[in-house]
C-alpha cells in the first residue's frame, strides 16, 4: 500500500493546499458555482427523493430512527451502484432509518454543487454530502464555518492508523479533520475499445506523438478516435489537466497551482496546442453528450478512446464489460508514472437535521467493510490502506499499485488542486477554448485566472 514516497508527496500537496487556504481571503459564504451543464438524466432542480424504506422485519436492537438524507451527484452507472452498495450495508445495520437518496445529476457535481450552496446558505443542509478532499472541502465549506469537525470519528475508530497520513492531511485544517474519505480516484486514464485497437493494429499510445499517430490511423479507417462528452464543461477541463501534465511533467504541473510554474511558458503553449489538435479527432456531437455517454460510444465501438477518470471503469463494469477483454486502459498519453488523484469524502454539516444518523453513516463510510462494498463497483480504490485486494478487479489492483509507487499530482477538475473559484474560472476559459481553439487567448486567460486566484503575480 502507499509507500513513504507517496506520503511525502501527498503531504507536500497538503502543505500547498494549506498554504492556499491560509492565503485565500476567507469567504463568509461560498460563492455559488454557475451550473454550466445540463443534467445527464431528468433535470433535477431539486434533489430527488427515494421512496421511504420500511423495514420488513422486526426492528433490531439498533436505536436509530428517522431520516438520513445523503446528498451526492452519483446517478450514472457505477457511481450509483457504489452508493447503493453502501446504502444496503447501512440498512442492514440500521433497519429503522429511512435513507433519503438526494441526488442532483451532472458529473463532477456540476449541478449538485450549486444546489448544495443554495441549501447551505438557507441553513437547510442535508445530513451528509459528497465533497472532494482538498480545496473543495476546506476552502469552500470549512473556512466558511459550515462544517463540524469529524476528528472524534478518526480517534474513536482507530482511523488515524488506517488512512495514509497524506490523505488525513488534505482533510485537515486548524488541527481538525473535516470529512471522511471513501475512495481515491485516478483522473489521468485513457480507455480504449479492445476490438477496434486490434482491428487497426494499435496498442495503447504512451506519448502524445503516439496518440496522434493512432488517431490518424483510426480516422483513416473511419472510426472516431476520441470520445468527449462536454455538455458539462468540466470534462474539457478534465482532459486539459491530463494534457497539461503530459507537457509539463508532475513537478511542472504541480507548480501551476503554487505559482512556481509560469502559465505563459512554452510548455503550457504546447499543452494548449495539443488540446486544440485533439479536438480534430473528437466526436462531432461532443457538446451534447455527458461523460458516461462518451464512455458508451467507446463501449459500442462508435469511438475508439476516451480520457476520463476511473469512474469510467465503474461505468464499463455496470454495463457488463470486462477490463483487458472488452476494453483496455493506460495512463493518458505522456503521463505514465504519474497518478493524478482526487478523493471523494463525506462531511458533517453544521445543523445536520439527523446528526446521529449522519454519524452512523460516516462511521460506515470510513469502515473497511463500507469501503470494500463501495469501491469495487465505483471504479475507485479504498482510501484506507487495508482494503481487501481480492475484491478488486485487474484495473483496480493496478490502480492500487500505481497509487503506491507513482508520482502523485492533484486533479484540478475535481477539487484537489485549486479553489472552487479558480476551477470555475478555468472552466469558463475552456468553454470558449473548445469552440474557438484560440491558443493565445486561452493561455492569457489561464494566466489571468492564476493571478485572480491570488497565486500568481
Ligand atoms: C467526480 C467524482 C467521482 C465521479 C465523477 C463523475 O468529480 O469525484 O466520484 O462521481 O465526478 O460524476
Amino acid at each position: 500500500m502507499p509507500t513513504k514516497k507517496w506520503y511525502v508527496l501527498l503531504t507536500a500537496l497538503l502543505a500547498l493546499s494549506m498554504l492556499f487556504a491560509a492565503c485565500a481571503a476567507p469567504v463568509a459564504t461560498p460563492a455559488p458555482a454557475a451550473p454550466a451543464e445540463q443534467p445527464t438524466t431528468a433535470p433535477a432542480e431539486q434533489p430527488t427523493t427515494a421512496p421511504a424504506e420500511q423495514p420488513s422485519t422486526a426492528p433490531a436492537a439498533d436505536e436509530l430512527t428517522g431520516d438520513l438524507e445523503i446528498y451526492s451527484w452519483w446517478t450514472a452507472g457505477g457511481e450509483a451502484d457504489g452508493l447503493n452498495a453502501m446504502y444496503e450495508l447501512f440498512k442492514a445495520q440500521h433497519p429503522q432509518v429511512n435513507i433519503v437518496n438526494a441526488t442532483v445529476a451532472g458529473g463532477a457535481g456540476s449541478n449538485a454543487k450549486a444546489v448544495l450552496t443554495t441549501r447551505m446558505q438557507a441553513n437547510d443542509p442535508p445530513d451528509s454530502f459528497q465533497v472532494h478532499a482538498g480545496h473543495e472541502l476546506i476552502d469552500t465549506w470549512v473556512v466558511a464555518d459550515k462544517m463540524e469537525p469529524v476528528t472524534f470519528l478518526f480517534e474513536e475508530n482507530g482511523w488515524m492508523d488506517v488512512f495514509p497520513p497524506g490523505v488525513i492531511d488534505v482533510l485537515s485544517y486548524n488541527g481538525d479533520i473535516w470529512s471522511v474519505p471513501v475512495n481515491i480516484h485516478r483522473s489521468n486514464v485513457l480507455w480504449y475499445n479492445s476490438a477496434i485497437f486490434e482491428q487497426n493494429g494499435l496498442t495503447a499510445p504512451t506519448t502524445m506523438e503516439e496518440f496522434f499517430a493512432a488517431a490518424e490511423t483510426l480516422q483513416a479507417a473511419g472510426v472516431t478516435p476520441l470520445a468527449l462528452g462536454d455538455n458539462g464543461i468540466w470534462t474539457a477541463t478534465h482532459l486539459m489537466e491530463s494534457v497539461l501534465l503530459a507537457a509539463l511533467g508532475p513537478e511542472g504541473y504541480r507548480g501551476l497551482w503554487t505559482g512556481a510554474t509560469d502559465w505563459n511558458s512554452a510548455e503550457v503553449t504546447t499543452a494548449l496546442e495539443n488540446f486544440a489538435k485533439m479536438m480534430a479527432y473528437v466526436n462531432e456531437d461532443h457538446a451534447a453528450l455527458s461523460w458516461d455517454q462518451a464512455a458508451q460510444l467507446v463501449a459500442d465501438g462508435d469511438a475508439a478512446m476516451t480520457i476520463m477518470g476511473d469512474w469510467a471503469q465503474g461505468y464499463f463494469t455496470s454495463i457488463g464489460l470486462t477490463v483487458d477483454k472488452d476494453y483496455g486502459w493506460a495512463p493518458s498519453p505522456g503521463t505514465g508514472g504519474t497518478f493524478m488523484m482526487l478523493s471523494d469524502s463525506f462531511g458533517l454539516p453544521k445543523g445536520a437535521p439527523h446528526r446521529d444518523n449522519a454519524i452512523a453513516w460516516l462511521t460506515l463510510a470510513g469502515s473497511r467493510e463500507g469501503q470494500d462494498a463501495f469501491n469495487p463497483p465505483k471504479g475507485s480504490i479504498p482510501a484506507r490502506t487495508d482494503g481487501d485486494r481480492s475484491l478488486y478487479d485487474a484495473y483496480l489492483q493496478a490502480a492500487m499499485d500505481d497509487f503506491s509507487s507513482n508520482e502523485i499530482t492533484p486533479s484540478l477538475a475535481h477539487g484537489a488542486a485549486a479553489s472552487e473559484g479558480w476551477v470555475t474560472a478555468f472552466n469558463d476559459v475552456m468553454t470558449l477554448f473548445v469552440t474557438d481553439l484560440d491558443v493565445a487567448t486561452a493561455q492569457a486567460a489561464m494566466a489571468k485566472a492564476c493571478v485572480n486566484a491570488g497565486v500568481c503575480k
